[in-house]
Order: structure tokens, then C-alpha cells, then sequence
């Protein structure tokens, strides 16, 4: 009896594997992204783009078969932490990927290390975080990447007072810093220095502050998926129309909302490392595909943060030939180099992070739509804090 029971239970469970087509050396890459909360744009985005990629690549991979989890982490890191926890331990997933914000991304990094599993960056931007594990490596951006050129184009074309906006977490603090010492170094000035919560903001007392201040320019990070209300309080106050311009890393400009801002956001000037305006065969595809296949959604830059994951995931098991070792696997992806819906990237093989373009933007009406025109690159930059570090 008690030997049927147990038949019965492994049968079942045989049934149940067989449904699902999973099987124990299929290779699982876990996803961690806000699908639910503020920051759910940008799992939206990350989501859509690594089915687009498994769609066109197929889920083969050196003879093995792909699984792809996506887990909800609603932006919060004790939730990414034990997801990651639960995917390590329980799906023995090859790869941790994705991360909405840097704390969640930072919650993760103990964990890579010790389960050697790579975590593989598609979202998140402050500078350190690379830092924190040997097996992390990045392809989306860090805010100094963008700010850097940002101050520099800022400073040469006539903008000299700024005051700088940011939300009162990690990236913030690295784009403010960033910008500042640029933006001073070549001979501008910061009048102010604000910061704002990141949860549920309400910029209104912020933004009439720094309006009360006159500059020519104020300088925003907020993170993808807060800029449309940003630009609505904005407008609100008559910046616009003073004459005050929107300068900054291309978050607030993003792709996702930008078409729903309205006339107040033209001319805003932002540097960034994608905008779905990219000119190049490899990007038009991207765009028309990504649209295609999501009811005709626009892509951002954390869609090509994950598509561009997705692509470094499976280059790495075709070198490794299907080994899921993390060494191997980080090894594999040192030094990488391919063409991106962005432009040329590759993975610096002594920090992992990666470096790309950034391109200055103005923002546009182009056939009836608001896009991020760019009009000047900075080719290949590499992170500047690291790079700073390492002189
Ligand atoms: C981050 O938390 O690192 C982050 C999130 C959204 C952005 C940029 C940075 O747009």
C-alpha cells in the first residue's frame, strides 16, 4: 500500500514534470523584477524584452534547453534577497538577472558570492554595485556614465547656473556627485543641491524652490517611471515658460513615458545611453519587433538592458559549452563585445561593467510622437567613478 502511495506520488510528479517540459539539466535563468509597484515600468519592460530575445533566439542553448523564471520582487530588497535565496537553492538557477533598483540588486550581491552564481545587472545604476561580488556583471549603464557628458555639453553650450534634483537614494547621490564636480570643474555653478524621497514623491515644493533660484538649467535624476509627473509639476510652476530647461541622465526622459508628457518636455536636453530613436538597422528591428510583439509598446532603456542580458547569458553558455559554473560563466563573459540596439558594448573585463555610448538628446516631435533625438556621441565610455578609483 504505502509502496503504491509513494508509485503514485513519483508518477504524478513524473506527470507534472513532463507537462511543464521541464527537466533537471535544462538551464534556468531567474529573473528578479518589480512587476508590481512604482518601479513596474521598468519590470514591464525588462520582462517584455527578455521574451522578445528568447522568441528570436530560441530556448536552446548548446544543446540544452532554456527555462526562463521571472519572480516579483515589487521593488523591495528583502523580497529580492529571498527570491534570489529560493532560486539559488531551490531551481539552482544558472544566472540571478535583472533588479529594478540598486538596493535590490545590492541586497543580491552576498548571495552571488556565495552560491558562485553570476548576477547578471539589467536595470540598476550606482556605481559600486559591480563592486560587491566578483560574479556581478552589468548591462545597463551607471548615472556617471551619462552625467559626466552631460556636464560637459552643459558647460560648453552656454548653460553656467544649475540647480541639481535628485532622489534621495544611491544612484541620486551618484548622479548629483558626478554632475557637480564636471559641471564645476568647467567653470558652471550649483546653486542648489535637492534632494526628494523616492517613494511617492511630490515635487511641487522642490520644484518651486529651485524655480525661486533662477537657474538656467535644473538637473534631474529621478528613476524610469517617475518622470511623467515630474514634467506635469514642472509645467505646473511655468518652468517652462520661464525659460528654465530640463538637463540631465535620459530617466526623466524615458522612453515608456515620454510620449505622454506633452509639449512641456521638448527641448529638454538629456544624455543617455539608448533612446528607441537610435538610428541604426540593429535598433529598428529591436523597435519593431519589441512593438510588435507588445500591443505596440515603445522600448526604454531597461528593455535593452535586459535584452542585451539575455544575449550576454546564452554567448556565455555557448562558451562555456553548456557548463553552468559561475566561474566559467564570469570568465565567459569578461571582455564580450557586441553590436546593441544602442550601439557597439562590451563588458570591461576588469570591472564586469560595461562600456557604451552616450549620446546628447533633445527631445523632439517627430511624425506626431515625442522622442529623444540624439545629435553628439561620446563613444565608449566607461564608468567614471571606477575609472577615478582606479588613478
Ligand atoms: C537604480 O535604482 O539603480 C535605478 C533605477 C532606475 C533608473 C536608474 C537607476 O532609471
Amino acid at each position: 500500500m504505502k509502496f503504491n502511495h509513494l508509485l503514485m506520488a513519483a508518477s504524478a510528479a513524473f506527470a507534472l514534470a513532463a507537462a511543464s517540459g521541464a527537466r533537471a539539466d535544462d538551464i534556468k535563468i531567474g529573473f528578479i523584477l518589480p512587476m508590481t509597484g512604482q518601479q513596474q515600468s521598468t519590470g514591464k519592460q525588462e520582462a517584455a524584452a527578455a521574451k522578445l530575445f528568447m522568441q528570436q533566439n530560441g530556448d536552446t542553448v548548446a544543446g540544452k534547453k532554456v527555462e526562463l523564471i521571472i519572480k516579483d520582487d515589487g521593488a523591495v530588497p528583502d523580497n529580492s534577497k529571498r527570491i534570489a535565496q529560493d532560486l539559488i537553492v531551490n531551481d539552482k538557477v544558472a544566472f540571478l538577472a535583472g533588479f529594478g533598483v540598486t538596493p535590490g540588486a545590492l541586497a543580491v550581491a552576498p548571495l552571488a558570492t556565495e552560491g558562485k552564481t553570476p548576477e547578471i545587472v539589467t536595470a540598476a545604476g550606482t556605481s559600486i554595485i559591480t563592486e560587491k561580488s566578483p560574479y556581478i556583471a552589468r548591462t545597463s549603464f551607471t548615472l556617471a556614465q551619462s552625467t559626466v557628458p552631460m556636464a560637459d555639453w552643459a558647460a560648453q553650450n552656454g548653460i553656467k547656473k544649475v540647480v541639481s534634483m535628485v532622489s534621495d537614494y544611491a544612484p541620486g547621490a551618484d548622479a548629483a556627485k558626478s554632475f557637480a564636480a564636471e559641471f564645476t570643474a568647467k567653470g558652471g555653478q550649483i546653486l542648489d543641491s535637492i534632494t526628494f524621497p523616492l517613494a511617492n514623491p511630490d515635487f511641487a515644493p522642490f520644484l518651486q524652490r529651485a524655480a525661486d533660484q533662477k537657474p538656467d538649467a535644473i538637473f534631474v535624476f529621478v528613476p524610469s517611471g517617475q518622470g511623467g509627473i515630474f514634467v506635469k509639476q514642472f509645467a505646473e510652476r511655468g518652468m517652462d515658460k520661464a525659460g528654465i530647461r530640463i538637463i540631465g541622465p535620459g530617466d526623466v526622459t524615458d522612453d515608456d513615458l515620454l510620449n505622454g508628457m506633452g509639449d512641456p518636455v521638448l527641448g529638454a536636453i538629456t544624455a543617455h545611453i539608448y533612446s528607441a530613436d537610435h538610428n541604426s538597422p540593429t535598433n529598428k528591428a529591436f523597435v519593431d519587433a519589441f512593438k510588435k510583439a507588445n500591443n505596440g509598446m515603445r522600448p526604454n532603456f531597461m528593455a535593452v538592458g535586459a535584452y542585451d542580458g539575455m544575449h550576454l547569458m546564452y554567448e556565455a553558455l555557448k562558451k562555456t559549452g553548456g557548463k553552468t559554473d559561475g566561474d566559467s560563466l564570469i570568465a565567459a563573459i569578461k571582455g564580450m563585445a557586441w553590436e546593441s540596439p544602442r550601439g557597439p558594448i562590451s563588458i570591461d573585463p576588469d570591472t564586469r561593467d560595461i562600456i557604451q555610448n552616450v549620446y546628447i538628446r533633445t527631445v523632439e516631435r517627430k511624425n506626431g510622437e515625442l522622442y529623444n533625438v540624439e545629435f553628439e556621441t561620446f563613444p565608449s565610455v566607461k564608468d567614471p567613478i571606477k575609472a577615478a578609483e582606479k588613478k
